[in-house]
């Protein structure tokens, strides 16, 4: 590569930067939330219903709620699940996600055999792709206070 070619990507990317330091957006966020963005409280307690016949009929998690009660679980899962999607009206009243599943020893098959049936749920419910990345991002976030620890494969560790 010629050193003006090189001189003039540096120039550039010394302007590209200069540009974006100029002005700081200081004006209020203006993007919804994914909760909103999902359709609220009517289209993610559809959703939850979902997770749950899911689970049920899931032969790697169905026994885990053979012994819940299925309206108590969806209303901590509506509860979670809005919370983390950023609804500002409803508030969760469950336990930690580590509290919650303490000494449950849940394997990384299991924990992905959930997401399976959530991102299942979501597609039912026409929840468009980016929108169902997000929902992974958010549960791939808990896994590690899910997860047993010891069961859980090396190559996942780091
Ligand atoms: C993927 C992320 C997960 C989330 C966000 C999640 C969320 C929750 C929530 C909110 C509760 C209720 C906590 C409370 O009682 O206050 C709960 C309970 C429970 N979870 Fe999970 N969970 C996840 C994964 C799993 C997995 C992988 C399993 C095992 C297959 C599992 C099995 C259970 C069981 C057996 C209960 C107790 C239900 C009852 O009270 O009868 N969860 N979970």
């Amino acid at each position: 590569m010629q050193i003006k070619t090189i001189l003039s990507i540096l120039v550039a990317a010394v302007m590209l930067l200069a540009c974006s330091s100029e002005s700081p957006d200081t004006s209020a966020p203006t993007e919804k939330s994914l909760y909103d963005r999902m359709g609220g409280q009517k289209k993610v307690k559809a959703i939850v219903e979902d997770i749950w016949n899911n689970h049920s009929a899931n032969p790697i998690v169905k026994d885990r709620f053979a012994d819940s009660d299925p309206a108590y679980v969806k209303k901590r899962v509506f509860e979670i699940f809005a919370a983390a999607s950023g609804a500002t009206d409803v508030q969760y009243n469950g336990l930690d996600m580590k509290a919650a599943h303490k000494g449950m020893n849940i394997s990384e098959m299991e924990f992905n055999a959930v997401v399976d049936d959530v991102l299942a749920a979501c597609e039912k419910h026409k929840i468009a792709q980016q929108k169902r990345n997000e929902v992974l991002a958010i549960l791939w976030s808990v896994r590690k206070d899910i997860v047993n620890s010891h069961i859980i494969t090396e190559a996942l560790v780091n």
